[in-house]
């Protein structure tokens, strides 16, 4: 059975160091809900006080209907797999998958039972006798899942745990995590400072910068529309040019772009005379010959600094004033411009958004 989670105005406070502030979140059950965020944001932090190895300063937390901080770690049923497999290295994989079931007195069958089937799932079943030495890291984390799922937990945290696994192996795991989240149909807050690994595997990302959620959405929402230019730079990769409001009105604004030009954006609460950032995505922005471009608003003249083949795509760096902005376009036959050709740069207003 899987459990919804809420955290109510959570803080904590390591002496004067206020390390997570405020956080609301309430977690559907079998949602796969992503803490994303730089290194000493407060993730594994958030993630311990879940678990029950930390104290909030403040405020509540609740699987289901029931209130969990009063509850020692090993009474709130949750599943935990660190970075660091953190395996007993003296116990084989079975009794290291077996361990949360010894602890718990589980009857003999059903521990033999409980324990085939965690092993399947996570199709390490033919290694119930070896010792964790004798295993590779993806092995490990493999059975470091297995322990954390084996005895049904309401939930499962994890903290980074493709870390320290190559490129492969995590993108292998990555897959498997899934499909096992979706087979037990389990809620799962996962922890990364990897923004593709949140990107590819959550329902929800939670961003986090120095203690504080700033954003909670899907990954389209997170990409499309990010709330400040935090999220935008820490999510995909964005052109970010420092900006003016001249005029405002409904949610739409003329803004000078400094030392280049003006144009035309969507606002996101900004008036006249605010400084802000103007985003817009580099998949959106056009290259046209310099002959054939009209003195359009959001149009700026530049010269291609630098051309970067990646295949399916190519990446231009365009010098436009004092500002590179970075144009990626599908190679489909368009033509392609060789570093120090003067260009025009434009975009739709609808995909320019001023963001603070
Ligand atoms: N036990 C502790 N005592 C004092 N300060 C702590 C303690 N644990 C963590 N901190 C501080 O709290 C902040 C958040 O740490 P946390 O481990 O939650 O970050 P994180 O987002 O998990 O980072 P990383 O991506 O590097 O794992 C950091 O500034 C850290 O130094
Ligand atoms: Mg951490």
């Amino acid at each position: 059975m899987s459990t919804s989670l809420e955290m109510k105005n959570i803080q904590k406070f390591y002496g004067p160091l206020h390390v997570v502030k405020d956080f609301d979140l309430h977690i559907q059950p079998g949602e796969f809900v992503t803490f994303l965020g730089p290194s000493g944001s407060g993730k594994t932090t958030a993630l311990k006080m879940i678990a029950g190895f930390e104290t909030p300063t403040s405020g509540d937390i609740f699987l289901g209907t029931r209130s969990i901080v009063d509850l020692p770690a090993y009474e709130r049923g949750i599943g935990m797999v660190f970075q660091n497999y953190a395996l007993f290295p003296h116990m084989t994989v079975a009794e290291n998958v077996a361990f949360p079931l010894t602890v718990r007195k589980t009857p003999r069958k059903d521990v033999e039972e409980k324990l085939a089937k965690a092993l399947q799932l996570v199709k390490m079943d033919q290694y119930s006798s070896r010792y964790p030495n004798q295993l590779s890291g993806g092995q490990q984390q493999r059975i470091a899942l297995a322990r954390a799922i084996v005895f049904n937990p309401s939930i499962l945290l994890m903290d980074e745990p493709l870390g320290a696994l190559d490129r492969n192996l995590r993108e292998h795991m990555k897959i498997e995590i899934m499909r096992i989240q979706k087979e037990l149909n389990m809620t799962v807050v996962f922890v990364t400072h990897d923004q593709d690994e949140a990107l590819t595997m959550s329902d929800r990302i939670a961003v986090i910068n120095e203690g504080r959620l700033v954003q909670v959405d899907d990954s389209k929402g997170l990409y499309s529309k990010p709330k400040n230019r935090f999220v935008a730079s820490f999510v995909g990769e964005s052109n970010m040019i420092p900006c003016r409001v001249d005029e405002a009105e409904n949610g739409a604004g003329k803004v000078t772009m400094a030392g280049i030009s003006t144009c035309s954006a969507q606002l996101t609460g900004q008036s006249q005379g605010d400084d802000g950032w103007l985003f817009v995505r580099p998949e959106h922005i056009d290259i046209t010959p310099v002959s054939t471009s009209s003195e359009a608003l959001n149009s700026v003249a530049g010269v291609i600094e630098n051309v970067l083949f990646l295949g399916e795509m190519t990446r231009y760096h365009i010098r436009c004033g004092d500002e590179t902005i970075i144009a990626k376009r599908q190679n489909r036959g368009q033509p392609h411009y060789t570093g120090g050709t003067s260009v025009t740069v434009s975009w739709k207003p609808e995909h320019c958004v001023m963001l603070n």
